[in-house]
Protein backbone atom coordinates (compact mmCIF):
# COMPACT_ATOMS: atom_id res chain seq x y z
CA UNK A 1 0.00 0.00 0.00
CA UNK A 2 1.51 3.38 -0.87
CA UNK A 3 1.78 6.26 2.03
CA UNK A 4 0.19 8.95 2.06
CA UNK A 5 2.19 12.31 1.62
CA UNK A 6 2.72 14.38 4.23
CA UNK A 7 3.94 18.45 4.73
CA UNK A 8 5.80 18.99 8.11
CA UNK A 9 6.67 22.64 9.16
CA UNK A 10 10.64 22.23 9.93
CA UNK A 11 11.24 25.05 12.61
CA UNK A 12 14.14 26.39 11.15
CA UNK A 13 15.41 29.84 9.63
CA UNK A 14 18.45 28.22 7.73
CA UNK A 15 18.20 26.58 4.24
CA UNK A 16 21.29 24.58 4.37
CA UNK A 17 19.40 22.55 7.45
CA UNK A 18 16.11 22.44 5.94
CA UNK A 19 18.12 21.09 2.88
CA UNK A 20 19.66 18.15 4.84
CA UNK A 21 16.45 17.74 6.32
CA UNK A 22 15.08 17.06 3.18
CA UNK A 23 17.94 15.18 1.62
CA UNK A 24 17.73 13.21 4.82
CA UNK A 25 13.83 11.97 4.40
CA UNK A 26 13.77 11.48 0.76
CA UNK A 27 11.72 8.77 -0.51
CA UNK A 28 9.70 8.75 2.84
CA UNK A 29 6.53 10.63 1.61
CA UNK A 30 7.53 13.91 3.97
CA UNK A 31 8.28 17.02 2.84
CA UNK A 32 9.28 19.37 5.25
CA UNK A 33 8.74 23.06 5.14
CA UNK A 34 10.29 26.45 6.34
CA UNK A 35 7.95 28.03 9.22
CA UNK A 36 5.62 30.90 8.08
CA UNK A 37 7.30 35.33 8.17
CA UNK A 38 8.00 35.91 11.67
CA UNK A 39 9.41 32.57 13.40
CA UNK A 40 11.73 33.83 15.74
CA UNK A 41 12.39 32.11 18.62
CA UNK A 42 14.01 32.69 21.93
CA UNK A 43 16.20 30.21 22.97
CA UNK A 44 16.09 30.17 26.48
CA UNK A 45 15.98 26.62 27.30
CA UNK A 46 19.46 24.97 29.53
CA UNK A 47 19.21 21.64 27.16
CA UNK A 48 19.16 21.00 23.64
CA UNK A 49 15.72 19.31 24.13
CA UNK A 50 14.01 22.70 25.64
CA UNK A 51 15.16 24.47 23.42
CA UNK A 52 14.08 22.35 20.46
CA UNK A 53 10.16 22.55 22.33
CA UNK A 54 10.73 26.42 22.03
CA UNK A 55 11.34 26.56 18.31
CA UNK A 56 8.94 23.49 16.99
CA UNK A 57 5.72 25.34 19.66
CA UNK A 58 6.62 28.63 17.98
CA UNK A 59 6.49 27.44 14.47
CA UNK A 60 3.42 25.43 15.32
CA UNK A 61 1.85 27.87 16.51
CA UNK A 62 2.37 30.34 13.70
CA UNK A 63 1.34 27.90 11.12
CA UNK A 64 -1.33 25.95 12.47
CA UNK A 65 0.16 22.95 11.78
CA UNK A 66 2.47 20.21 13.13
CA UNK A 67 5.98 21.26 13.61
CA UNK A 68 9.37 19.41 13.98
CA UNK A 69 12.46 21.46 15.34
CA UNK A 70 16.00 20.45 16.12
CA UNK A 71 18.29 21.67 18.50
CA UNK A 72 21.71 21.01 18.08
CA UNK A 73 25.51 21.67 18.94
CA UNK A 74 29.17 20.12 19.48
CA UNK A 75 30.03 19.47 23.22
CA UNK A 76 33.59 19.17 23.88
CA UNK A 77 34.64 16.41 26.74
CA UNK A 78 37.92 18.37 28.08
CA UNK A 79 35.76 21.41 27.89
CA UNK A 80 33.08 20.27 29.85
CA UNK A 81 30.65 20.08 27.46
CA UNK A 82 30.78 23.82 26.06
CA UNK A 83 30.12 24.78 23.37
CA UNK A 84 27.07 22.77 23.40
CA UNK A 85 23.75 24.72 23.74
CA UNK A 86 25.75 27.74 22.82
CA UNK A 87 27.57 26.50 19.93
CA UNK A 88 25.86 29.08 17.44
CA UNK A 89 26.77 31.81 19.56
CA UNK A 90 30.18 31.03 20.47
CA UNK A 91 31.29 33.73 18.63
CA UNK A 92 30.25 36.48 16.07
CA UNK A 93 30.87 34.15 12.90
CA UNK A 94 31.60 30.60 12.13
CA UNK A 95 35.04 31.10 11.41
CA UNK A 96 35.46 32.86 14.92
CA UNK A 97 33.80 30.10 16.39
CA UNK A 98 35.81 27.70 15.02
CA UNK A 99 39.79 29.43 15.76
CA UNK A 100 37.94 30.39 19.39
CA UNK A 101 37.28 26.44 19.64
CA UNK A 102 40.57 25.09 18.51
CA UNK A 103 42.29 28.03 21.01
CA UNK A 104 40.42 27.26 23.92
CA UNK A 105 41.38 23.13 23.35
CA UNK A 106 45.07 23.67 22.59
CA UNK A 107 45.67 23.06 26.13
CA UNK A 108 44.21 20.09 26.83
CA UNK A 109 45.44 16.52 25.33
CA UNK A 110 41.28 15.04 25.06
CA UNK A 111 40.44 16.39 21.87
CA UNK A 112 36.95 14.19 22.32
CA UNK A 113 34.06 15.59 21.41
CA UNK A 114 30.16 14.80 19.94
CA UNK A 115 27.63 16.40 17.85
CA UNK A 116 24.12 16.57 19.49
CA UNK A 117 21.18 16.78 17.71
CA UNK A 118 17.36 16.83 19.90
CA UNK A 119 14.36 16.88 17.86
CA UNK A 120 10.98 17.47 19.09
CA UNK A 121 7.42 17.03 17.22
CA UNK A 122 4.69 19.54 18.65
CA UNK A 123 1.05 20.17 17.44
CA UNK A 124 -0.22 23.73 17.31
CA UNK A 125 -1.65 23.53 20.88
CA UNK A 126 2.02 22.73 22.41
CA UNK A 127 1.39 19.44 23.09
CA UNK A 128 4.57 16.98 22.06
CA UNK A 129 3.57 14.36 19.93
CA UNK A 130 7.30 12.84 20.03
CA UNK A 131 10.63 13.25 20.51
CA UNK A 132 13.70 12.10 19.75
CA UNK A 133 18.10 12.03 19.62
CA UNK A 134 20.80 11.37 17.99
CA UNK A 135 24.44 11.66 18.79
CA UNK A 136 28.06 11.83 16.61
CA UNK A 137 31.04 10.78 17.94
CA UNK A 138 34.48 11.60 17.28
CA UNK A 139 37.43 14.13 18.24
CA UNK A 140 38.63 18.07 17.97
CA UNK A 141 41.25 18.38 14.57
CA UNK A 142 44.06 20.54 15.34
CA UNK A 143 43.79 22.35 11.67
CA UNK A 144 40.72 22.86 10.37
CA UNK A 145 40.24 21.01 7.01
CA UNK A 146 37.52 20.92 4.20
CA UNK A 147 34.94 22.49 2.79
CA UNK A 148 31.34 20.81 2.79
CA UNK A 149 28.92 21.35 5.07
CA UNK A 150 28.63 23.91 7.74
CA UNK A 151 29.27 25.21 11.50
CA UNK A 152 32.09 23.31 13.27
CA UNK A 153 32.20 20.51 10.11
CA UNK A 154 36.03 21.44 8.94
CA UNK A 155 37.50 20.70 12.79
CA UNK A 156 35.10 17.31 13.62
CA UNK A 157 37.08 14.59 12.58
CA UNK A 158 34.49 11.32 12.52
CA UNK A 159 34.89 8.24 15.05
CA UNK A 160 36.81 5.42 12.71
CA UNK A 161 37.63 7.53 10.07
CA UNK A 162 40.73 10.09 9.31
CA UNK A 163 38.30 12.79 7.50
CA UNK A 164 36.70 16.04 8.99
CA UNK A 165 32.72 15.80 7.92
CA UNK A 166 33.72 18.91 5.85
CA UNK A 167 35.93 16.55 3.90
CA UNK A 168 32.50 14.06 3.54
CA UNK A 169 30.37 14.42 0.38
CA UNK A 170 26.71 15.74 1.72
CA UNK A 171 25.44 12.29 1.08
CA UNK A 172 28.42 10.53 3.37
CA UNK A 173 27.77 12.90 6.41
CA UNK A 174 23.76 11.88 6.18
CA UNK A 175 24.53 8.75 6.99
CA UNK A 176 26.34 9.10 10.21
CA UNK A 177 25.46 12.70 11.47
CA UNK A 178 23.66 12.95 14.54
CA UNK A 179 21.13 15.09 12.77
CA UNK A 180 20.18 11.78 10.45
CA UNK A 181 20.40 9.34 13.56
CA UNK A 182 17.29 11.55 15.56
CA UNK A 183 15.73 12.38 11.86
CA UNK A 184 15.87 8.77 11.02
CA UNK A 185 14.27 7.68 14.29
CA UNK A 186 11.64 10.61 14.43
CA UNK A 187 10.54 9.74 10.32
CA UNK A 188 9.85 6.23 11.58
CA UNK A 189 7.68 7.72 14.44
CA UNK A 190 5.90 9.65 12.15
CA UNK A 191 5.08 6.66 9.66
CA UNK A 192 4.05 4.40 12.04
CA UNK A 193 1.43 6.91 13.72
CA UNK A 194 0.96 9.78 11.40
CA UNK A 195 0.66 9.06 7.86
P1 LIG B 1 20.93 25.33 16.27
O1 LIG B 1 20.62 25.78 14.89
O2 LIG B 1 20.39 26.19 17.35
O3 LIG B 1 20.61 23.87 16.46
O4 LIG B 1 22.51 25.53 16.44
C1 LIG B 1 23.35 24.53 16.10
C2 LIG B 1 24.77 25.04 16.00
O5 LIG B 1 25.60 23.93 16.35
C3 LIG B 1 25.13 25.41 14.57
O6 LIG B 1 25.02 26.78 14.35
C4 LIG B 1 26.57 24.92 14.46
O7 LIG B 1 27.43 25.88 14.99
C5 LIG B 1 26.57 23.69 15.37
N1 LIG B 1 26.20 22.47 14.61
C6 LIG B 1 25.07 21.72 14.74
N2 LIG B 1 25.06 20.70 13.86
C7 LIG B 1 26.21 20.81 13.16
C8 LIG B 1 26.74 20.05 12.09
O8 LIG B 1 26.17 19.07 11.57
N3 LIG B 1 27.93 20.47 11.63
C9 LIG B 1 28.60 21.52 12.15
N4 LIG B 1 28.14 22.29 13.12
C10 LIG B 1 26.93 21.93 13.64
Amino acid sequence: MENNKIKIVFATGNPHKLFEINEISKGSGIEFVLPPAGFNPVETGTTFEQNSYIKAFEAAKLSGNIALADDSGLCVEALNGEPGIHSARYDDTPQKRIDKLLANLAPFGNRKAKFVCAMTLVDSNGKTINKETGECYGEIANVQSGHHGFGYDPIFIVEGTKTTMAEMSEEEKNKISHRSIALNKMITFIKNNLM
